[in-house]
């Protein structure tokens, strides 16, 4: 995948709250073309390969339950610079440091349950993206 795309999920805590409007909204208004999405689910397995990056860190267990304890929205955004883009967009892992307007800041409850993921690199936008999306659901 080109550095131009970008892979974001809407955490559960987000979906409950009913801020997947909102979101999407904030996303698209900020210049990101959605090329690939889908309300699902992770299974606690899946989850924790997701996220297997963390596995020796103490909330990694709290962070595998929380990323499966319902639905998700995963989408694959496109936009030039696509990876630092969504992170400035997203703000701080800890809202109480996000700058304001940032998701995180208008939307993350705490640092376990904090609204939205964006990919950190290139590299793992692709492994991430083809984690979700076969090549025939990317437009
Ligand atoms: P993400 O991968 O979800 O976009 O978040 P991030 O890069 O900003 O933060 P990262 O260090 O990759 O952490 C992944 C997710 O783990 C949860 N977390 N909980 N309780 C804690 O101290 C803690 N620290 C991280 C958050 O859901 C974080 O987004
Ligand atoms: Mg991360």
């Amino acid at each position: 995948m080109a550095s131009h795309r970008t892979f974001t999920m809407i955490k559960p805590d987000a979906v409950e709250a009913g801020h997947i409007g909102n979101i999407l909204k904030q996303i698209t208004d900020s210049g990101f073309k959605i090329v690939a999405m889908k309300f699902t689910r992770l299974s606690k397995q899946k989850a924790g390969e997701f996220y297997a990056v963390h596995q020796e860190r103490p909330f990694y267990q709290e962070l595998v339950d929380f990323m499966s304890r319902g639905p998700i929205v995963a989408a694959i955004l496109e936009k030039e610079n696509a990876v630092e883009e969504l992170r400035k967009l997203i703000g701080a892992t800890n809202p109480a440091n996000a700058e304001p307007g940032t998701i995180r800041a208008l939307y993350a409850k705490n640092v376990g349950e904090n609204a939205v993921h964006g990919s950190d690199s290139d590299e793992n936008a692709a492994i991430e993206a083809s984690f979700h999306f076969a090549g025939v659901e990317i437009f």
